[in-house]
């Protein structure tokens, strides 16, 4: 049994915590949040995780040096914006051989880095974990699978053995850049679902996005170092069907607010937790046109997003581009 530390105290962090205690293994999670770490404390995250009840092994701490203290994995699901700012303080307080895990999808905010990049510029020897994982589906015990990534494969098969078990199936490749950018760039495409969805456009056109939102995936990602098996697998082809077909997704439910006429910005200060399609499709479209990756999709969805384009354009663009494109 191992001391886990893990940083983030939203609805993952908490789902990811109790997969671990429920493995036996002992669970600090740090919460920036004195409010949500007392909740957990009292053994349910109220916020995020509502009816859901904690096991005793996991507790919560407000200090990052308390968390860290003899753990032996250490878990970091912070949202992205806020990734590299923790990641800064960590270096004093990993202890050595610690395994770390980055299960945050989403991308730098100032250097469009995967969340792996970040964490290698002050670590070595990292996994990543990613795949079609809608948090309280796993916390109710519901049949799902994860794939851990790393370079070394003896790094992922040692964390795979501490997450696996009969309700959370776990599989290991050493494909990080594949999985990092399936699981992150899916939720472009989650949002577009959404939208697709509010203004109940119907299953024709939410399948036409799906595939032709794997084909752009698939195109940045191989472009970017990642391998098509890994895109076309769980933890991209798996995280996009479960994303866009979940009402439990935050990124599906900005899309179909979008679609009901709210306005981008009270959107977002309404939700309880952080879409990180919404930033990610910022720095995606960044990479598209630096690696001249042609991305229809997201460029139409950072024209909604970023440029207030009406969604009703957007779409027709689509219908209408050059077929020989
Ligand atoms: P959210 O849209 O709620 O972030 O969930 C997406 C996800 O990654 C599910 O696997």
């Amino acid at each position: 049994m191992v001391k886990a530390a893990i940083l983030g105290c939203g609805a993952w962090g908490t789902t990811l915590a109790k997969i671990l205690a429920e493995n036996g293994h002992a669970v600090t999670i740090w919460c920036h949040n004195t409010a949500i770490a007392a909740q957990i404390n009292a053994r349910e995250n109220k916020e995020l995780l509502p009816g859901i009840i904690l096991p005793d092994k996991i507790q919560a701490s407000t200090a990052l040096a308390e968390t860290l203290q003899g753990a032996e994995l250490l878990v970091i699901v912070t949202a992205s914006q806020y990734y590299r700012q923790i990641v800064r303080q960590l270096k004093d307080l990993v202890p050595p051989d610690c395994l770390l895990l980055s299960a945050t999808k989403g991308l730098d905010e100032t250097t469009g880095k995967r969340m792996s990049e970040v964490l290698a510029e002050y670590f070595t020897n990292i996994a990543v974990l990613s795949g079609p994982n809608i948090s309280r589906e796993i916390a109710e015990q519901k049949p799902a699978t994860a794939v851990i990534a790393a370079e070394n494969m003896e790094t992922a098969q040692t964390i795979q053995k501490l997450f696996n078990n009969s309700y959370f199936r776990v599989y290991t490749n050493n494909d990080v850049i594949g999985t990092e950018y399936g699981g992150t760039l899916k939720n472009i495409i989650a949002i577009a679902a959404g939208i697709v969805d509010g203004l109940q456009l119907g299953n024709n056109t939410k399948a036409a996005l799906l595939v032709r939102g794997m084909v752009e995936i698939a195109k940045l990602t191989i472009t970017l170092g990642g391998k098509s098996e890994t895109i076309f697998g769980l933890t991209g082809m798996g995280d996009l069907i479960t994303t866009c077909s979940s009402t439990l997704s935050r990124n599906h439910t900005v899309g179909e607010r979008l679609a009901q006429g709210q306005k981008l910005a009270e959107i977002l200060q309404n939700l309880k937790a952080v879409a990180e399609g919404v930033p990610t499709t910022k720095l995606a479209y960044a990479l598209a046109q630096k690696t001249g990756t042609p991305m229809p999709l997201t460029e139409q969805m950072y024209g909604i997003l970023y440029e207030n384009k009406p969604i009703r354009e957007a779409v027709a663009a689509l219908m209408s581009r050059d077929l020989k494109a």
